[in-house]
């Protein structure tokens, strides 16, 4: 056989192979996008939860709602998603989510512009010394700024250990129902965890820095309690002063302390942390 004849058996043998079905290099499962398990990876996660199952068509976190106050360093103000696995994990008041929730967490600043997204996917066996959360963080963009065990996410999200490193509401109290019941619950009224909604009784301000988290002016109901602790980043103590003289001297907080104060009286309010800087001076408004 000459040369030439055997080059042309040769592909003429590869290109009836390539027409096998199956051997066209297309895994038809990797086309659908729901059979496909989503891997801890940052880029995969972002396809999911923005092609696949577009998280702002999710739930926001139960009795939360758009652009609530946050004292998370990501942003100022947050808006909370849970996918369908973490909100079932919410309902059933498990007391930690299931394998395969995911939160998703839009981190905006004062203005409202979105400044990043920030997510906490539960993979099965990823990391057990913390719960299995995956963490990341994108841009606005989708670009990745960090992805996988993230110390910092998961050391400070770590002081919510019990309560699967979630900040955000105590997971065993389930859905805030519509109208509690209370004439049928004699003894059973759990003390809430201080959470930074305006509309309920404790409000928690964090001291980061030289500011007040969350930042800028903030409005409470009468009779409500704002409680203040020292997050100070290089561990550093803080005064707390009321200008309008709640208590005489200033509150000496050391690093990690806490001090409230409940409002009974309607009126404005500043605290302030001896500071002249922007941020350091809050108004509170009781109503
Ligand atoms: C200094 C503490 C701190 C660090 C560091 C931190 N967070 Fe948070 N995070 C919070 C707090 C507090 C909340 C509750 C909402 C709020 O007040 O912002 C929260 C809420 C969240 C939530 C919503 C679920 C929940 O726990 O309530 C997600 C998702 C999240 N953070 C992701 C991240 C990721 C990803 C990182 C790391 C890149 C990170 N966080 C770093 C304090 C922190």
């Amino acid at each position: 056989m000459s040369r030439k004849k055997e080059i042309v058996i040769v592909l003429l043998i590869l290109t009836s192979v390539s027409m096998i079905p199956g051997c066209t290099g297309i895994d038809p499962i990797e086309n659908t996008n729901d059979q496909k398990r989503v891997e801890a990876n940052g880029k995969e996660l972002y396809d999911h939860i923005t092609i696949g199952n577009n998280y702002q068509n999710w739930s926001y976190w139960p009795g939360k709602g758009e652009f609530e106050p946050a004292r998370d360093p990501n942003g100022d103000l947050a808006t909370t998603y849970v996918s369908n696995t973490s909100l079932s994990s919410l309902e059933n008041k498990e007391g930690n989510m299931s394998a395969g929730s995911i939160i998703v967490k839009e981190n905006f600043e004062p203005d409202k512009d979105l400044v990043a997204i920030t997510a906490m996917y539960k993979v099965d066996g990823y990391d057990p010394e913390h719960n299995d959360w995956f963490w990341v963080k994108y841009s606005p963009d989708g670009t990745i700024e960090a992805e996988g065990m993230i110390e910092e996410c998961n050391e400070c999200h770590g002081m919510k250990k019990s309560n699967d490193y979630i900040f955000t509401a105590k997971l065993t109290e389930g859905i805030p129902a519509a109208t509690p019941n209370t004439s049928r619950t004699p003894n059973a009224t759990p003390t809430p965890e201080p959470t930074p909604r305006p509309d309920i009784k404790t409000m928690d301000i964090w001291i980061e820095g030289h500011v007040f988290k969350p930042y800028g002016n903030v409005e409470i109901n009468m009779g409500d309690t704002i409680e203040w602790m020292n997050h100070e980043k290089y561990k550093n103590p803080r005064d707390l002063i009321s200008e309008d003289g709640l208590w005489d001297e200033p509150v000496h907080l050391n690093y990690m302390k806490k001090f409230n104060y409940t409002f009974n009286e309607t009126g404005t309010y500043y605290v302030s942390l001896r500071l002249n800087e922007v941020g350091s001076r809050q108004k509170i408004t009781v109503i």
